[in-house]
């Protein structure tokens, strides 16, 4: 017992020691740091102005770019919206892989294919989000201003190769030679030539996609959207009689202008195909036959303004299917005060916000509406979403599925190059 006794008093003695000697110690460094803190002040208070230029002084010194930032210039993005943005993609995955950073590129306002005077240049930032951009890309890719650039002589050109025999392999050779360290000499690599549309394609899908993600318009052209979307919302809640804010809408983006029928019926004989080109007919038809729609429903056809000309495209809808078209909801004005490549933004927009999207599985607007979709759908956990049990479906109208109605479409984020998936493919993996 006493034993017993003495060891706890022994350890209770000894516990205050501990105590004793850790209250000391704590003491000590709380008289170190005020000591410090005095002779920080001592130091520093006297131009207390100083302390901030100092601070500022040592995060500037501290940013990458400042130091060891290497950029890669390409030349003038060109053709339409989405050709636009895939060649921006795919400048910016060059760049990642040369560890270089993009030196923000000029987009062109004005959809020409030729005149190369006429193709008005456009900066990356009148278009989207500079600073969104980078903040969501972050530690991925990276978007540079000209003025980041220290010595605009520390440069070096790289004529991009071109024709048959410049095939994927000696391309991809090249980006290799170029990312070595002996280009690190360069402040600048400058690509000339072709248009990074036309470049080769060495990145997976996945990796377009996240660029895409990063894609964010600029506040002035998305309130536009807004205000499209709301136009539309509220035509369908006076002729559906549903609450404003749950009308839903599906917007059809109907490729049946001249030109893009010429076109098509080529690349159908080229290919052996007939699947391409769909008549206004076939649309109609196919939309009719989607299942799951409510028997009420409005449609937003997103269609060129050369269609606008004349109503026909409103006539031979379904019974109780709504159409509606930018001129129908007064809209003209405020398309015609933009170019073409707002007006595109805008109208994409207004499709990747649909409730329903039905397009044509060749057409790279509708390929790359698709993949963005596909890409919400993924961040909300649906992996296969096929059919219309799901929250944003899409369907290619040129290509026939069950019951007469179109083919439901889904972007294959596994394969392997862009191409297969986003423009010239009837694969939608449904
Ligand atoms: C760092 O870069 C910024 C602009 O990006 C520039 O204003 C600043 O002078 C640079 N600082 C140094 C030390 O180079
Ligand atoms: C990429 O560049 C950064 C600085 O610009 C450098 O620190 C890093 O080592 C480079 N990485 C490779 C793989 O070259
Ligand atoms: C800028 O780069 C050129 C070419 O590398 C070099 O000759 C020149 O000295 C550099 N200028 C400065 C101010 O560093
Ligand atoms: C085109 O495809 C059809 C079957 O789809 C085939 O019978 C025909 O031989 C093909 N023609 C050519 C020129 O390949
Ligand atoms: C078109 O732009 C002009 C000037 O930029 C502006 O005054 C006008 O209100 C705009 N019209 C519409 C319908 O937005």
């Amino acid at each position: 017992m006493d034993l017993i006794k003495l060891k706890h008093v022994k350890l209770f003695k000894w516990h205050v020691k501990f105590f004793k000697w850790h209250v000391n110690a704590l003491v000590s460094i709380c008289v170190f740091l005020f000591i410090l803190a005095l002779i920080f002040r001592s130091l520093f208070l006297p131009a207390s102005s100083a302390v901030g230029r100092f601070k500022n002084n040592e995060i500037e010194l501290l940013k990458p770019w400042n130091v060891s930032m290497k950029f890669l210039e390409v030349p003038q993005i060109v053709w339409g919206l989405n050709n636009q943005k895939i060649a921006f993609a795919r400048a910016c995955l060059t760049s990642r892989m040369l560890n270089r950073t993009l030196l923000m590129p000029s987009l062109s306002a004005s959809l020409f294919y030729k005149e190369i005077d006429r193709l008005q240049p456009i900066s990356f930032d009148k278009v989207f989000n500079f600073e969104r951009f980078n903040s969501l890309c972050d530690g991925f890719v990276r978007v540079s201003r000209y003025s980041d650039v220290r010595n605009e002589s520390n440069l070096i050109e790289v004529q991009k190769g071109s024709g048959r025999r410049w095939t994927l392999e000696r391309d991809l050779d090249q980006l290799k030679e170029f990312s070595k360290q002996d280009y690190d000499a360069y402040e600048t690599i400058r690509v000339v030539g072709k248009n990074p549309f036309l470049w080769h394609d060495h990145w997976p899908v996945s990796d377009y996609a996240k660029v895409f993600e990063c894609l964010v318009l600029v506040d002035e052209i998305s309130k536009e959207a807004d205000e499209v979307v709301s136009k539309i919302r509220a035509f369908g809640s006076e002729t559906t009689s549903v609450s404003l804010y749950q009308t839903p809408y599906v917007a059809i983006h109907m490729r049946i202008e001249k030109d893009w029928m010429i076109h098509c019926k080529k690349r159908e004989q080229r290919l052996n195909m007939s699947s391409i080109c769909s008549s206004k007919e076939e649309i109609t038809t196919r939309v009719a036959n989607i299942q799951g729609l409510k028997p009420q429903t409005t449609l937003y056809l997103a269609v060129a303004n050369e269609l606008l000309e004349d109503d026909s495209v409103l006539n031979g809808w379904k019974q109780g299917m709504h159409p509606v078209d930018k001129k129908q909801l007064g809209l003209t004005e405020i398309y015609k005060n933009h170019s073409y490549l707002i007006q595109a933004a805008i109208d994409y927009e207004v499709c990747l916000r649909a409730d329903v999207f039905v397009g044509n599985s060749f057409s790279t607007f509708s390929s790359l509406l698709v993949l963005e979709r596909s890409q919400k759908m993924l961040k909300m956990g649906v992996s296969h979403a096929c059919g219309t049990d799901v929250r944003w479906p899409s369907y290619a109208y040129n290509l026939k599925g069950e019951n007469g109605g179109p083919r439901p479409w889904m972007t294959n984020f596994m394969d392997s190059s862009l191409e297969a998936i986003s423009y010239g493919s009837n694969n939608v993996s449904c």
